[in-house]
């Protein structure tokens, strides 16, 4: 979980899929965070995407970094823990100024029943499962 933390981070930028009924919806995102041992996302409950997640929890992450591209499948979990909430915000503190923990807007999600796979045109595919 960790290398998969590391390179999200180093990406930045990610592109989040979800489903809206059949519909595939995709979009930029860049929020990730570990806490006490589970891989994190951030949203606006009053988005699109997050209704989408709330609907059908089945994702699917895509980043690359030049070389080596990542597509990560998985189950986004709501945590409405305050705390990891806040961990959030003290990671992304630009986020501050569009939400605050208890605004009842915010959300986080940790993905579990994840699969990563890292791939590039050099190497053998490696797989992750966290
Ligand atoms: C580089 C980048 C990173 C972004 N990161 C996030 C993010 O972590 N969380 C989020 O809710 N929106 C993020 N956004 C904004 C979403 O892409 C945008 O709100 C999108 O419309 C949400 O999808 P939806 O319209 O299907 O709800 C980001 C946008 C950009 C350009």
């Amino acid at each position: 979980m960790n290398e998969v933390y590391e390179f999200l981070n180093k990406c930045e930028t990610y592109y989040l899929a979800t489903m809206d009924g059949n519909e595939p919806k995709v979009r930029p995102f860049g929020t990730v965070a570990l806490y006490k041992g589970k891989l994190y996302i951030q949203t606006g409950k009053s988005k699109s995407v997050s209704k989408q997640m709330m609907s059908n929890p089945r994702v699917e992450i895509c980043a690359f970094d030049g070389d080596t591209w990542l597509r990560l499948a998985a189950t986004a979990v709501n945590d409405d823990d305050i705390k990891a909430k806040e961990f959030m915000f003290e990671k992304y503190p630009m986020l501050k100024s569009m939400y605050k923990a208890d605004d009842g807007n915010t959300q986080v999600l940790y993905l579990t029943d994840a699969v990563a796979v890292f791939n590039s045109f050099s190497k053998p595919p490696k797989t992750i499962k966290f």
